[in-house]
């Protein structure tokens, strides 16, 4: 029971790592907001039904007046919030190379991926600080390190997001803010419905423990960085790829 009674923010709660996220906190005694486009209400009910406590919210990350509504909603119930965990996320639904990309998906994938993460670390900030302090994890991607053929936007928008992790730590050190972002290798989420079974057994190669990653995997670093643990990391990035980036 690490979190008990802490307030803390799931985005992209509906689904994959968002959702393994929210369940495990709401295991460990959280207060927990569940934000998603969709899905939220189902993974609130989830830990609400296992005796944690749970709200949920339609919202959309890159979206102010979303935030907004969010974050005052969460300070008028539960009066602060100590952590942030920003896992919405999503891919191009086309062909996503330099040259072929399209500007509206390229405007969409930046928007969510990156302008999501700014925007939620501009909502909760001034929060922690007036509260002494807090935790943001902003979920970013091995995509932040490596090229990854076909994925243009996606690439740009998670190496943003491990630039202002460590750009937003700096400015926040002294606040007793820490702000970290981890880089997950490919893990078995429904982000990967979109791939041929080559793609999948290409992405199992590439990944010498020899297995894709389990949501959960992604989960526990995460409350690991919001936990009292980890109050000596800021500005990190960490990849938890199953070894692959370290071939
Ligand atoms: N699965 C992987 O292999 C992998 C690898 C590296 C990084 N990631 C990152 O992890 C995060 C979670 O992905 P996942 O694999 O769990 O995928 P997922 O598709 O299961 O979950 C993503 C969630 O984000 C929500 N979402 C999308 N747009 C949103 C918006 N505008 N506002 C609020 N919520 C929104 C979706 O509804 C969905 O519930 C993403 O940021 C993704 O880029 C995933």
């Amino acid at each position: 029971m690490r979190f008990q009674d802490k307030v803390v923010i799931v985005t992209g709660a509906g689904s994959g790592i968002g959702e393994a996220t929210a369940l495990q906190f709401g295991q460990e005694g959280a207060r927990v907001v569940c934000m998603d486009v969709r899905g939220a209400e189902e993974t609130s009910e989830k830990i609400n039904k296992s005796g944690g406590k749970a709200v949920a919210h339609i919202a959309d990350v890159s979206k102010w007046p979303d935030w907004e509504r969010v974050v005052e909603h969460t300070i008028n119930s539960w009066g602060r919030v100590d952590a942030l965990v920003a896992v919405a996320g999503v891919v191009s639904r086309h062909i996503d190379t330099v040259i072929d990309q399209n500007e509206a998906e390229w405007d969409r994938v930046i928007n969510i991926n990156l302008k999501g993460v700014w925007f939620g670390m501009k909502a909760v900030l001034p929060h922690m600080i007036k509260n002494g302090g807090g935790k943001i994890v902003n979920i970013s991607s091995l995509a932040a390190i490596v090229g990854l053929p076909g994925l243009a936007a996606y690439t740009s928008s998670k190496g943003g997001v491990s630039a202002l992790t460590r750009q937003a730590a700096m400015e926040y050190a002294k606040d007793d803010v820490q702000i970290n972002a981890i880089e997950p290798g490919i893990i078995e989420t429904p982000i990967l419905e979109g791939i041929t079974p080559e793609m999948r057994r290409a992405n199992v190669e590439a990944t010498p423990v020899g297995r894709l990653g389990d949501p959960n995997e992604i989960a526990y670093t995460a409350l690991f960085l919001c936990s009292d643990q980890a109050d000596f990391i800021t500005g990190q990035s960490f990849v938890v790829d199953g070894g692959w980036s370290a071939h």
